[in-house]
This record gives structure tokens, C-alpha cells and sequence, in this order.
């Protein structure tokens, strides 16, 4: 399964890509808002330090919006991939975007059959929210499961990126279920590489280390 780094923070970016943990970056607009800098000058950045796809988001709701939003990001760097809204627009633009070789990532999608229109238009990625979807007291990873096997029964090309993810144990369902992609938080990922017993295991074989003789 990729890893790609859910954030606009480049410390984070750049911390997280020194540790070999990353695929690519999804960004969106409440991530860059955090940031206090223009939306563009963070993905430039961040194409510099990640050689993978980068998800960069539209901002427009209208098919001539997104489409021309669309184009702009694309011809930025040629790792950017372009993020539209799970909205019939947005599946119009994205079905325009792919037949012109531009690469999509569907976001904020809740439901199979969302899944399924997103593949049929042609979208590189979909985005599934399971984070969002356990705060409203529903299954998240049920619909990663979902989204999973529809996919490998018709063979569609789109690939999984769970998004919206909270804590490890997300990310080990993911892998499990077999989706191509999980997007990370910053905290998340360092939480993958803490085990306590790790730091227990070192901190006895550094003491007994000290009675080694030299
Ligand atoms: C990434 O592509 C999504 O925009 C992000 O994972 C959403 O996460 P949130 O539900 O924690 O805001």
C-alpha cells in the first residue's frame, strides 16, 4: 500500500519524506488555510521536496471552473494531480480532465455508488472519508471494503486513497482490505513507527550496555 502525507505543513512534508515514508501528498483547502500562505506557493513547494503525485485541490463548484482550475494545476509540475469534488460537475470535469491525460483524485466521497460514478468517469483516485464518516456514526472502513471489491469485480482502473484518516488502526484496515492508498496525517505516521515496548527494549539494552567491559 503507498503512503502519501495528508498535510500542507512542508516541515512536516519534509520530515515524513526524510523518514522514507512517503508516496506523494493530498493537500485541500482547511489544511493550506493553516499554513497562512497562497495555495499555490505551498504546492510549488512541496513538488520540490516529494517526487510522487501531489494532490492539489479546485476551488470552483461549476464544470468550467473546475475544468480550467483543472488545467492550470496540471500544467504546474507534471506530479500534480488534480483534486474535484464528488458533485455531478465535478464528474463531468473529471471525465474532460482524463480524456486530455490530466490525472484526478475524487474527494469527499461517502458512499459506493459515488465510488462507482467517480470510476466510471475515469478518476486516477477516490477518496473515501472514513474519519468523517465514523464521526457520524457509520462504518467507514465498511465503505473502503465496499469500494474495494466493487472495484476489483468490474476491474476499474481508479485507484483507493483512504482519506480522512485518525489514528493506526485505519491504516492497518486499510492495507488489510487491500486499498492502493491510505493518506496520512503528519501525528499519524509517527504513531506507526511508536511501539512502547520498543522504547523499553532500548532503554534495558543501553543500560546493559554500560557494563559491557571496554
Ligand atoms: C484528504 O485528501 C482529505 O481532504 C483529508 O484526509 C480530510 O481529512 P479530515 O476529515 O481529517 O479533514
Amino acid at each position: 500500500m503507498k503512503i502519501f502525507i495528508d498535510s500542507a505543513d512542508t516541515h512536516e512534508i519534509r520530515e515524513a519524506a526524510r523518514m522514507g515514508a512517503i508516496d506523494g501528498v493530498t493537500t485541500n483547502p482547511s489544511l493550506v488555510a493553516k499554513t497562512g500562505r497562497k495555495y499555490v506557493d505551498v504546492v510549488k513547494e512541496i513538488c520540490e521536496l516529494v517526487d510522487g503525485p501531489i494532490s492539489a485541490e479546485v476551488l470552483g463548484t461549476s464544470y468550467d471552473d473546475i475544468v480550467r482550475e483543472g488545467r492550470e494545476w496540471a500544467k504546474m509540475h507534471k506530479n500534480i494531480v488534480v483534486k474535484v469534488p464528488l458533485i455531478v460537475e465535478g464528474l463531468k470535469a473529471v471525465r474532460t480532465l482524463t480524456d486530455e491525460g490530466i490525472k484526478t483524485n475524487v474527494t469527499l466521497c461517502f458512499s459506493p455508488t459515488q465510488a462507482m460514478l467517480a470510476a466510471k468517469a475515469g478518476a486516477t483516485y477516490i477518496s473515501p472519508f472514513v474519519g468523517r464518516l465514523d464521526d457520524a456514526s457509520e462504518d467507514g472502513m465498511l465503505l473502503i471494503e465496499q469500494i474495494v471489491t466493487i472495484y476489483r469485480n468490474y476491474h476499474y482502473k481508479t485507484e483507493v486513497l483512504v482519506a480522512s484518516v485518525r489514528h493506526p488502526i485505519h491504516v492497518v484496515q486499510s492495507a488489510t482490505l487491500g486499498a492502493d492508498v491510505c493518506t496520512i496525517p503528519f501525528k499519524v505516521i509517527e504513531q506507526l513507527a511508536k511501539h512502547p515496548l520498543t522504547d523499553i527494549g532500548l532503554a534495558k539494552f543501553l543500560e546493559d550496555a554500560k557494563k559491557i567491559p571496554r
